[in-house]
């Protein structure tokens, strides 16, 4: 927690966390609707995976800037190495969740939209778990 006052810092954690609920917690219910989409029509699938799009971009953008925010407010100068260390391969696992979230909606076969599915998934709740290690 920063040293501002606990509003503001419930409010940049709460935007935070609500991001991360959208950008996380979507691709988990995506995979999940994705089987009952398909018995509903063979555009289907694509049609909610691009409607999905235009909530977890934004939310992508609102964890980078809160995600800026949460760093200036943790004064990382007076953290610990670990802390530092672990923050620096966060913003690495996150913009790898970013580029293989593009990736995966970029690819037509289903060798490639396994894998950058797989891959998004996996580095976007590495990301959640880091930032709850971070948060203390
Ligand atoms: C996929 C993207 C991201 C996810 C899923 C994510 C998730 C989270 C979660 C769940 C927390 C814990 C909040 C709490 O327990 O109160 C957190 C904290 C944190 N995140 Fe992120 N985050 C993401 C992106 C980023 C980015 C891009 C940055 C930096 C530029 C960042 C920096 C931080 C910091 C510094 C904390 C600790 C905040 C504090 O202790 O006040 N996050 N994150």
């Amino acid at each position: 927690m920063g040293s501002t006052a606990p509003a503001v810092d419930a409010l940049r954690l709460s935007l935070h966390v609500l991001a991360a609920a959208v950008w996380v917690g979507g691709q988990f219910t995506l995979a999940g609707l994705v089987g009952t989409a398909r018995q509903l029509g063979p555009g289907a699938p694509k049609a909610l995976a691009r409607a999905f799009a235009r909530l977890s971009w934004p939310a992508y953008a609102v964890l980078v800037l809160t995600g800026l925010w949460n760093i200036q407010a943790a004064h990382p100068s007076t953290q610990s190495l670990l802390w530092r260390t672990l923050l620096g391969v966060k913003i690495g696992v996150v913009a790898l969740a970013g580029l293989s979230a593009w990736l995966h909606s970029r690819a037509h076969r289903p060798a490639g939209l396994a894998v950058w599915g797989g891959v998004s998934a996996l580095t976007s709740v590495s990301a959640l778990v880091l930032g709850v290690v971070l948060a203390g």
